[in-house]
């Protein structure tokens, strides 16, 4: 059965193809409809026991801004000590790996690990099982900026305490992630890290395993 049309089919490819991870932002405003509709995807994830353990603290505050870029540069900072003296010191120090001053609105997406009581349908398997389905919810919002003709970037150098205080985030709840969002007047062809020579995709085909792990998956139509 169909569900889409061809040309709807290739908007979802194009989408999920085109998508990028984006640093660098224009100040131009955000109207609240297009920011909503970004919500209501997130919202409209798949989540474990359908829990969706998600709440969105929208950050417009330069101020607050300001405060996260600080502790995300700090980690940065602290993170460089292990690429000291390797071939990818430079390479490391020259990654822009964030645009939170920049970026009209950042979104800290959290995960509350004790919605739904302590029997969540699936989540009694595997616990981690609740931050996946926030990580379902950040790529919905992903694609649905692609299609609004926003940026958006997945910052996640910080270090929970630090967000916590800033955000007065209570200490059961995590904080997954710090997106930006906003226009951009550079939206790359490839990953940026890609560009910049630092990991490029592996080859899917290498990816396959047929039956059993290490077994390669051969098919001659791929
Ligand atoms: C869980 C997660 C955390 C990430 N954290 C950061 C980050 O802190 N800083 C950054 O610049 N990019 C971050 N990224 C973006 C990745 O670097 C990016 O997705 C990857 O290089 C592929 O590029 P693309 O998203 O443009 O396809 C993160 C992505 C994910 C999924």
């Amino acid at each position: 059965m169909e569900r889409l049309t061809e040309e709807e089919k290739n908007g979802v490819y194009k989408a999920i193809f085109n998508r990028r991870d984006i640093r660098a932002f224009l100040n131009t405003p955000i109207p609240h409809t297009k920011l909503y509709k970004l919500l209501e995807a997130a919202h409209h994830a798949p989540s474990v026991g359908f829990m969706q353990p998600w709440n969105f603290i929208i950050v417009q505050a330069q101020e607050i801004k300001n405060q996260l870029a600080a502790i995300v540069d700090k980690e940065r900072r602290a993170l460089a000590i292990h690429y000291e003296n390797t071939d990818r010191e430079l390479t490391f120090l020259d990654l822009k790996i964030a645009g939170i001053k920049e970026a009209p609105i950042t979104i800290c997406v959290t995960c509350d690990p004790s919605r739904g009581g302590d029997h969540v349908l699936g989540r009694n398997s595997i616990p981690e099982t609740d931050i996946m389905s926030v990580s379902c919810a950040i790529q919905n919002m992903w694609l649905a900026a692609y299609a609004e003709g926003l940026a958006m970037g997945w910052v996640s150098f910080y270090k929970k305490s630090d967000v916590r205080r800033i955000l007065n985030i209570p200490l059961h709840i995590d904080p997954v992630a710090l997106i930006s969002i906003g226009y951009t007047d550079h939206y790359p062809e490839r990953p940026l890290l890609e560009i910049h020579d630092w990991e490029r995709r592996h080859e899917l085909k290498h990816l396959l395993f047929e039956n059993k792990w290490g077994i390669e998956y051969i098919n001659k139509d791929i």
